[in-house]
């Protein structure tokens, strides 16, 4: 008796490779493995009937053959799976593969980190307060009392039921970040200069420029003989190399109870170069057709807060002033809404 099971393997192989869909699978399974009446398992039905020594030899031949048929149909069943589920290009190992989405930075996030690296560079520290605030520093060591007009000019968010271990005073979330004045100096001595960046909150009706929360950049110099002749060196190196051009700066008079002279910074338009109107003769509407955009508060430090912190007023001058983050990025990259930073929207947020 003769087994031919080299020929029977080739021929079952090329079956295996040929079939096209599960069914014509199936088909080459039982033509060899069939129960009944497959090739393979009817050479192993005769072998009681073959003499002993070819039964030693073809036993275990027959099967490895089996075994080995039966792998390469489960193979290619699972490749024909695959390929029914559509997914052809999951086969194809030349093909890319799918660009994983990386998370990136929120547009105020690099602006922040821009100022924060200008103003390191010019030997300011970073320093950070608290966002929940006693009334004392975010306005009576401001020299903003109770019942001071000028707190009106604050809309803020009172916390109930809870005081403040700060001379057991009512908590606010802090309405501007200057509050982080009066902590600093409470621990330091000058000559020193630091900026603050942080969040604060008012109790507004919000539309495209206004938020009940946003940001803020504090800066806050002091030294024996700081004029303002030094603010103004700061603060237009600042813009220079926050917009990468040198840039028209212009400071108007203005009130916040906590410095005296208080001002108002305004920059020219980035928009229209200070021109009002754009080159096709239309009126820029960035800076309403004045020239100039209002980027922050500012004035030499109040007599009463350098008192407020503990020194002699006679020993100190300083400059302090305080810059909005949304506005800057706002006007840096043309953003005509201030909800689209806290809108979550990632069309947005990808543009950055
Ligand atoms: N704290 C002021 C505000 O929020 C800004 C400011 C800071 C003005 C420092 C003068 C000096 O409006």
């Amino acid at each position: 008796m003769q087994f031919d099971l080299v020929k029977i393997k080739k021929e079952a192989k090329k079956l295996i490779e040929k079939a096209g869909d599960a069914k014509a699978l199936e088909d080459v399974r039982i033509k060899y493995l069939g129960r009944a009446s497959g090739e393979v398992t009817k050479m192993m039905k005769m072998l009681p009937e073959v003499v002993l020594g070819e039964r030693r030899k073809y036993g275990p031949l027959l099967n490895s053959l089996k075994r080995e048929l039966e792998e390469s149909l489960e193979k290619k069943l699972t490749v024909l799976k695959t390929l029914s589920a559509g997914s052809r290009v999951a086969l194809d190992i030349t093909m890319p593969g799918k660009k994983v989405s990386l998370g990136h930075l929120h547009p105020l996030t690099i602006v922040e980190k821009e100022i924060r690296n200008i103003f390191k560079a010019m030997n300011f520290s970073v320093v950070e307060g608290p966002e929940v605030e006693s009334e004392y520093y975010n306005f009576d060591a401001l020299n903003i009392p109770k019942n001071h007009p000028a707190r009106e000019m604050w809309d803020t968010f009172w916390i109930r039921h809870q005081t403040s271990d700060i001379r057991h005073q009512k908590l606010l979330l802090r309405t501007h970040t200057s509050p982080v004045q009066i902590r600093y100096m409470e621990q330091h001595k000058p000559p020193f200069q630091i900026i603050v960046p942080g969040r604060v909150f008012r109790y507004e009706a919000t539309d495209a420029s206004h938020e009940i929360n946003f940001y803020q950049v504090e800066g806050l110099m002091v030294g024996k003989d700081i004029t303002l002749a030094n603010f103004k060196f700061v603060i237009e190196e600042f813009f220079k190399r926050l917009f990468k051009k040198d840039i028209e700066v212009r400071l108007r008079p203005s009130y916040f109870p906590f410095v005296e002279p208080g001002l108002e910074v305004d920059v020219q338009c980035v928009r229209c170069g200070g021109k009002a109107r754009l080159p096709d003769g239309q009126g820029c509407g960035l800076c309403k057709e004045s020239g100039w955009l209002e980027v922050m508060g500012a004035g030499m430090v109040h007599p009463r807060v350098f008192e407020a912190a503990g020194y002699n007023p006679r020993d100190f001058r300083g400059f302090a002033f305080g810059l909005g983050l949304e506005r800057i990025a706002m006007i840096k990259y043309n953003i005509p809404d201030i909800r689209l930073f806290y809108s979550g929207d990632l069309r947005f947020i990808k543009q950055f």
